[in-house]
């Protein structure tokens, strides 16, 4: 049952992440005051800047400190100075890891009013998730370098799928498609070309979908699928892969929904053991950062499926109705959406809709 104290760890991190964030709390305080939610944001600065200060992403025992908070609110982590491994490695993986979660659910919706880079595309024809597995797979730490900086170098990668964390995506995968009227189901593989674990996966998705005798199923390889993205982006209700393939797909997804500054996701810990975690599917951006200009719209969408995972549907659905009415005006878009608006101004516009 839906709580009206909500207790969010909030992690704006690096570069357009701290300016974007704010502008979701603005539309979460917006929505809270409208629906009787009272916010309790704990904010720290877990980030690259914290990483060259103090040697760590994060403190020892930073995962201690919101083990019983509601949600995880992130803004994004990465910067030039620090490998991209290191922040991910040292700050997001171990989030996904230890609140065990495994599935990185991300809609992909062509929002009224946004135009596809895809002809003659409208909203009825996108409107799609992709659910990827996010704690195991082809990202492990399994593996090793040897002769390193000679001739006979070699780099060894394993990919981990057991079962249990191959049947649980993907009976969320399925679980998913029983709350949407399409009730479908596409399984991302490669089993003609990675002959162990591809073919296990595809065993594993016959023996779940045999549980869900109401949901139709389809499946193809990640390469053609790729390609179906862009030619038949209505062939798709609920799309399921592994780490790296749900990865891939997970950007290209957004990106024929219109931008990547609008697209959310959730890292989902179905079973509520651990606080789920919330960020915008966009990155650090360097190149725009500390310039006011960031699109808010990825971390405002994110937001609401934030309320929308711990009980409150109705103030989701009004955020994300109050983006589809800020974004039909033109003047308060973002330079990415071809608009002027900056970042406050749009957050702005959208917590005033909601507020109503
Ligand atoms: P990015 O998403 O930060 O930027 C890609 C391009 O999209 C840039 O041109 C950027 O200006 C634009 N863009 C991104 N978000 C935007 C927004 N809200 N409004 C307007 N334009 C936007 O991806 P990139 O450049 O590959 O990575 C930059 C850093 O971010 C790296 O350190 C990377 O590791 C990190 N990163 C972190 C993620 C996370 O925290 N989950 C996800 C992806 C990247
Ligand atoms: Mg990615």
């Amino acid at each position: 049952a839906a709580t009206n104290r909500l207790k969010i760890a909030t992690i704006p991190g690096d570069g357009i992440g701290r300016e974007v964030v704010p502008e979701g709390m603005r539309v979460l305080e917006a929505a809270g005051r409208r629906f009787n939610i009272a916010f309790q944001f704990d904010e720290v600065d877990w980030s690259c800047e914290r990483y060259k200060k103090l040697g760590s992403m994060m403190p020892a025992d930073g995962l201690e400190q919101f083990r019983n908070h509601d949600a995880v609110f992130l803004g994004a982590v990465g910067w030039p100075e620090v490998p991209d491994h290191v922040s991910l490695w040292g700050l997001l993986i171990p989030i996904r890891r230890e609140y065990q979660q495994y599935a990185n659910v991300r809609p992909v919706r062509l929002l009224k009013g946004i135009t596809s880079p895809l002809a003659g595309r409208g909203p009825e024809d996108i409107d799609f998730y992709v659910v990827r597995e996010n704690v195991e797979g082809e990202y492990s730490e399994v593996g090793g370098r040897v002769y390193r900086g000679t001739e006979d170098e070699v780099a060894i990668q394993e990919a981990v799928f057991t079962r249990r964390g191959t049947d649980r995506i993907l009976r969320y995968a399925f679980e998913l498609a029983r709350t949407r009227p399409r009730r479908h189901v596409t399984s991302a593989t490669k089993s003609n070309g990675i002959i162990h674990s591809m073919p296990f996966w595809d065993e594993r998705f016959a023996a779940i979908k045999a549980e869900y005798p109401d949901i139709a199923t389809s499946q193809y390889h990640i390469d053609i699928l790729t390609a179906h993205f862009v030619q038949h982006p209505d062939w798709f209700d609920v799309v399921v892969g592994s780490n790296l393939f749900g990865d891939i797909l997970s950007d290209l997804g957004p990106a024929v929904a219109g931008s990547i500054g609008i697209a959310p996701s959730g890292n989902i810990n179905p079973e509520r053991t651990f606080p789920s975690m919330f960020e915008p599917v966009h990155g650090s951006a360097p190149d725009i950062a500390g310039k006011g200009i960031a699109n808010p719209i990825g971390q405002i969408w994110s937001a609401a499926m934030m309320l929308e995972h711990l009980g409150h549907s109705d103030a989701a659905a009004r955020i994300i109705e109050a983006i589809e009415t800020v974004i039909a005006d033109p003047a308060s878009r973002t330079r990415d959406m071809g608009g002027r608006a900056n970042t406050a101004e749009c957050g702005r516009a959208i917590a005033e809709v909601v507020a109503g």
